[in-house]
């Protein structure tokens, strides 16, 4: 009887797991299939031509955030013709091996001093703390790391929210109250913390 009893449920582990590993991304694969972007992502201070801002960095990003920000760009939630066009062919699979692939980058410092006013962005990071954590490594898988990413990158980002080129319910919220000097201070602020994200590099 007990027999029975535990084999569908045996038999539901089994399955469950199956999806587990069908559905988790293979960094060995992702980084072959980062070799495409590796042109503008894996260059140290590479920037987008018009407006010029840096190319963000992937090193260490969560891969769910990663995911998501593959399917608004397919889907031109997100804005971006580059983005949109490289996005565009990725499957899946795809989007999942190169998220693992990016996520296993280790954090590291910056290598440069950012040009805002930190202490002054520290000030006004009560709200974003919830989700982005104090440093700017919030735990929640959907939330993108902050820590260590460019500053001007950052500042646009949030420019974007506001102008809603970028749609998002949550940032849009997050955003639209902040000044100019709140959105140079807290990037400021963010992409000075110490553990931070990181560029990939391909050998
Ligand atoms: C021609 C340069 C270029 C290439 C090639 C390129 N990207 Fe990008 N990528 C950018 C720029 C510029 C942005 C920032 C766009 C924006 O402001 O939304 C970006 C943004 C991203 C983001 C969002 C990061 C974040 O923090 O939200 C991800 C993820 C990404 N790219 C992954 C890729 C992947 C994967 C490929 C290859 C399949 C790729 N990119 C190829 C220039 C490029
Ligand atoms: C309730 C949770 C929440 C709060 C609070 C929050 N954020 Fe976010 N943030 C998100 C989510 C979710 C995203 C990803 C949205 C998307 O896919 O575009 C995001 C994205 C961002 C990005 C873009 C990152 C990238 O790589 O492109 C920036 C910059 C940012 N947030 C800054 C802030 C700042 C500054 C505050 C405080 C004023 C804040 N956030 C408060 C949830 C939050």
């Amino acid at each position: 009887m007990t027999q029975l009893l535990l084999r569908p449920f045996a038999i539901l582990m089994i399955c469950s797991l199956a999806g587990a590993v069908q559905a988790a991304g293979n960094p060995e694969a992702g980084k072959t299939k980062f070799a495409t972007c590796a042109g503008c992502h894996a260059i140290p201070g590479y920037t987008n031509a018009y407006p010029t801002y840096h190319v963000p960095r992937l090193g260490g990003q969560k891969a769910e955030y990663i995911v998501v920000a593959l399917k608004a760009y397919q889907a031109g939630e997100r804005e971006h013709s580059t983005m949109h066009a490289n996005a565009f062919q990725l499957s899946e699979q795809d989007m999942q091996d190169i998220a693992a692939y990016l996520a296993s980058f280790e954090s590291a410092a910056a290598p440069y001093p950012v040009q805002g006013n930190v202490a002054a962005g520290k000030a006004k990071n009560a709200t974003c703390i919830a989700c982005h954590g104090e440093d700017g490594n919030g735990n929640a898988p959907i939330y993108p790391r902050l820590a260590g990413q460019y500053e001007d990158y950052l500042r646009t980002a949030l420019q974007n929210y506001q102008s809603g080129k970028r749609k998002n319910a949550i940032m849009s919220g997050m955003a639209n109250p902040l000044s100019k000097q709140d959105i140079a201070d807290l990037a400021a602020y963010y992409a000075s913390q110490p553990k931070g994200l990181v560029t990939v590099q391909q050998e």
